[in-house]
């Protein structure tokens, strides 16, 4: 591939020789654009000397050439790393004020920028806009690491290492970190039909610097200090689709609903975890994510009711038939489609709902999940018929997964078998309408 590596003016600019060389190693060719505040920390001569390719900042040097639109044309990948704000706040502009601005506004493949930057300058409302429109124009914009900064401070805005930003920058373009030989495996960011491939392959990538909050588990409604109201999921297709969520690369937040720990056991490492237990704490977890999340699937299963009110004391035996008050629960997934339709969430966020059901005499299960789809206005839904003790507990299940497209419920997958299978196709599907 022929990849543009833009280097904008930030301390972490030496970190983008490590991300040149990365990608020189993996056989493609690199073509660096740093800005001028760039090569003040590094200069030209390291940038001509890794990539065996001159350096401009201008777009008044190569004139003959057209070079401040032909860099950008015959670009297959443009990665900028570290991007700084300023970068940030020319590009979604549309500047065109030195060559880098001017090879993003020609580019047409796709672009991936690293931003590094103070935690303040990162959460300015000025920033946080700006990350926002460019992602909503489709640009891929990796969420910065936490760590030190520049000066003793720490926080949100250290550039992600020069191996997670090369390999971010190649899932955009459907490739592998791998080698860039004849036969390297690419990888498909939407889950092929060909089960051959390992169920980590399939989702590999695919949803690379994407923040993704799961719930799983079961909501339980006390009734006393030692009852509730609960249901019979265990969390383990929740677990496993965070799981899968972050083999394709995202960074993912699991809200665990009364989930035991043997399945959390299974998660993979960088996995977060916050435990809830009502409904309502599901509810306040969820909210708080939903600023800054890509993707919020709703895995848990809710109590739709609660007790109007809960015993201080164990409740005892009266010899009398008991009728217990409930009230009914707040929709926490209609609350976010509310709350992402209000412009209060990320932008391009994408909300995917759960629909365990059973069917009845005259309606079937399937027609009461494209219902629930379109009522709800998330944007997938995934249909398990649990009708016959199926799906609840077990390690297998079967899923139908619908979008809501112009004339009403679509189906976009339907995958049968391991938890963990199903959620690697459920992620796939998801990474496929993100990308629509
Ligand atoms: C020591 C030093 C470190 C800096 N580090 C950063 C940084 O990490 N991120 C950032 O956005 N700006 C940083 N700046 C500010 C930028 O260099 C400044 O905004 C510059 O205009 C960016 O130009 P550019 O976007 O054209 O490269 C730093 C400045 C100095 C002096």
């Amino acid at each position: 591939m022929r990849i543009v590596l833009g280097v904008t003016g930030g301390i972490a600019a030496y970190k983008a020789a490590h991300v040149l060389r990365g990608l020189r190693e993996r056989g493609h060719a690199v073509r660096v654009v740093p800005t001028e505040a760039a090569l003040r920390f590094v200069g030209a001569p390291t940038w001509e000397a890794l990539s065996g390719e001159p350096v401009s900042t201008t777009v008044f040097e190569g004139v003959e050439n057209v070079e401040h639109v032909r860099i950008g044309h015959e670009a297959d990948l443009v990665v900028v790393a570290p991007a700084t704000a300023d970068l940030l706040a020319r590009a979604r502009a549309g500047m065109a004020d030195d060559l880098l601005t001017a090879t993003l506004l020609t580019a047409t493949c796709p672009v991936v920028v690293a931003p590094a930057m103070h935690t303040e300058m990162w959460f300015n409302a000025a920033t946080v806009d700006n990350v926002a429109t460019l992602r909503a124009r489709g640009w891929t914009v990796i969420e910065p690491a936490s760590g030190r900064l520049t000066g003793a401070d720490t926080g949100p805005g250290r550039l992600p290492e020069p191996d997670d930003i090369i390999q971010a920058a190649l899932a955009a373009t459907g490739r592998s970190a791998a080698p860039d030989s004849a036969d390297a495996s690419t990888v498909t960011p939407v889950a092929p039909a060909d089960d051959s491939r390992t169920d980590e392959s399939r989702a590999d990538g695919a949803l690379s610097g994407a923040s993704v909050i799961v719930s799983a588990g079961g909501t339980r409604e006390p009734l006393d200090p030692v009852r509730f109201l609960g249901n019979r999921s265990s969390g383990k297709q929740g677990a496993a689709l965070a799981a899968a969520a972050a083999t394709a690369g995202a960074r993912v937040t699991l809200i665990a609903a009364n989930v035991d720990s043997d399945v959390l056991a299974s998660l993979p490492a960088g996995v977060d975890i916050e435990h809830v237990s009502t409904t309502a704490e599901l509810e306040a977890a969820c909210t708080a994510h939903a600023s800054s999340a890509d993707v919020i699937v709703m895995a848990a299963a809710v109590s739709d009711y609660r007790p109007a009110a809960a015993a201080q004391h164990k409740m005892k035996k009266t010899g009398d038939d008991l009728t217990i008050a409930l009230v009914e629960n707040p929709d926490i997934l209609r609350g976010l489609v509310e709350l992402r339709d209000a412009g209060r969430t990320r932008t391009g966020q994408l909300l995917v709902g759960f629909a365990a059901e059973t069917g009845s005499h005259d309606t079937s299960a399937e027609s009461l999940a494209q219902a629930k789809l379109l009522r709800k206005g998330c944007d997938l839904l995934v249909f398990n018929d649990v009708s016959g003790d199926r799906a609840f507990g077990h390690d297998d299940n079967a899923v139908v997964v619908y979008r809501a497209g112009a004339d009403g419920a679509e189906e976009v997958a339907r995958s049968e078998g391991s938890k963990a299978h199903v959620s690697n196709d459920v992620i796939a599907a998801v990474a496929a309408e993100r990308s629509r």
